[in-house]
């Protein structure tokens, strides 16, 4: 494919995918400068031009630490490209343990953090309407950085407030009032999936499939059973927050500066001691956490391996064949970047330059690649080759009951339902990493947390061919 506006930027991988399309990793060849391409196909909905100007103008907006940089857009065609900071955390989401959740103070780290991005955005007049911890990006210095502007809108303008009407968000993290009331204040609305946020990492788990009475998990948050689950699991302090977040009258729910004062918001947290252990087992479910230079060096090299059917190894200057040729002689973001007003003379993230030479020296770097792989939750090493960890694979995910789509390469699709009766569907992708078969599973559509519960049955049942190895991690 050639995309005619910048030669030497590859796109290296797909770093998330939705209705409106897809966002890819973009990395130039000679600066190893990264950013995040979203990439949206106006053909697809009659709406969709609308709508991405929108997002787009929303953007252009913006600038807060704790929202993802806008560095411009492109169109060419029917395709709109928009560039935006590369968050090399992934996301926040990835950061929570099925059923168990994050450390406390980790928690309030982030929830700070959203806070303040929430309230730059209110401030400006604008909401975000899908607040999740899918939306939720971590940079490499694991500083929050609110993404996804797609659903976003003005709701002050000149000093003067505008009801809302439209239904949008995801269920699981809308506010009461969305589903009941006709019109209803915008800011409230955030607020309560900023309580679903902070509950899903401090428990693990989402706490109903949406807020109304038809709804027994909602109902028994009405009646204050915080005996049951996940209420059970949370402190008092942070609990009596959530009270205050998670209150369905929006006028008497806490609003940006109540929660600025709030007990456990301000409450200083001791920060757990740094300890080392080493443990074995492939890549497990556990908070484990390396450095995060290692982890943009892992998922780098996994994707060519993916895409290019090339090998790589550390030792070796990485075979980078451009998996788009772009054939004018602009290099860097300006040359992506449509438009006035945006000027890059400094690389725009240089801190989010791959495999630099910072690498070299940290620990690990002198490891092979598939020791230096950072543990996102939803991935590991088999020690079988590849067609025994396809047919492994295949056999069990069918005994499970999930229907079993081969997709495209090394990719297969599988869906099923969630223990909510909801669609869940993700992606396994098979690399082949020194001599070694990676299964690496990404959400396609659905609940991330029952996401991440599918796949540790599937590797459970894996665990024959599950790969053992000793790393080196670090506990909080
Ligand atoms: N996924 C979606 N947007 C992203 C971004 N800006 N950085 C990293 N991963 C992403």
């Amino acid at each position: 494919m050639a995309v005619p506006f910048v030669e030497d930027w590859d796109l290296v991988q797909t770093l998330g995918e939705g209705a409106y399309g897809e966002v890819q990793l973009a990395v130039n060849r000679k600066t190893e400068e990264a950013v995040a391409v979203k990439i949206v196909d106006m053909k697809r909905a009659a709406d969709c031009p609308e709508n991405i100007k929108k997002e787009i103008c929303i953007n252009k907006m913006l600038n807060h630490t704790n929202i993802v940089k806008f560095y411009g857009h492109r169109k060419e065609g029917t395709i709109q490209y928009l560039f935006l900071e590369y968050c090399r955390g992934g996301e926040l989401f990835d950061r929570i343990e099925p059923d168990v959740g994050m450390p406390e103070q980790e928690a309030q780290k982030f929830f700070q953090q959203l806070i303040a991005g929430v309230e730059y955005l209110h401030g400006l007049g604008i909401t975000h309407r899908d607040i999740k911890p899918e939306n939720l990006l971590l940079d490499d210095r694991d500083q929050l950085k609110i993404s996804d502007f797609g659903l976003a809108t003005v709701f002050r303008h000149n000093g003067r407030e505008r009801l809302l009407n439209k239904m949008c968000g995801t269920l699981p993290y809308v506010a009461p009032e969305l589903i009941k009331l006709r019109v209803f204040h915008a800011e409230p609305v955030d607020i309560w999936s900023c309580g679903i946020v902070l509950t899903a990492m401090l428990a693990g788990e989402l706490p109903w499939d949406q807020p109304n009475d038809a709804c027994q998990e909602y109902c028994d948050w009405k009646e204050s059973k915080h005996y049951l689950n996940p209420w059970k699991k949370i402190d008092s302090t942070p609990l009596a927050l959530l009270c205050n977040l998670l209150t369905e009258n929006p006028n008497s729910r806490m609003t940006v500066p109540d929660i600025k004062k709030d007990r456990w918001f301000t409450k200083p947290l001791k920060k757990g001691l740094k300890r080392h252990r080493v443990c074995s087992g492939g890549a497990t479910e556990t908070s484990e956490v390396f450095s995060k230079h290692i982890r943009s060096d892992a998922d780098k090299s996994l994707l060519l391996h993916s895409d290019e059917k090339t090998k790589y190894s550390s030792t070796q200057p990485e075979p980078r064949t451009a998996l788009l040729t772009w054939d004018s002689n602009a290099s860097n973001i300006d040359s992506l970047v449509q438009g006035k007003g945006y000027s890059f003379s400094q690389p725009a993230c240089p801190e989010n330059m791959l495999l630099s030479s910072q690498l070299l020296g940290t620990p690990g770097a002198s490891q092979n690649p598939w020791h230096r792989l950072v543990k996102r939750m939803t991935r590991f090493f088999t020690n079988v080759d590849a067609e025994s960890t396809y047919n492994n694979l295949k056999d069990t995910c069918e005994k499970m009951g999930y229907v079993w789509r081969k997709g495209c390469a090394n990719q297969v699709t599988l869906s099923t339902l969630d223990r909510r009766n909801n669609k869940l569907i993700f992606k396994v992708n098979l690399v082949e990493m020194e001599e070694r078969i990676l299964l690496d599973f990404r959400l396609s559509k659905g609940d991330g947390l029952e996401f991440k519960r599918h796949f540790l049955k599937i590797k459970k049942k894996l665990e024959d061919i599950v790969a053992v190895q000793k790393v080196i991690v670090s506990i909080t």
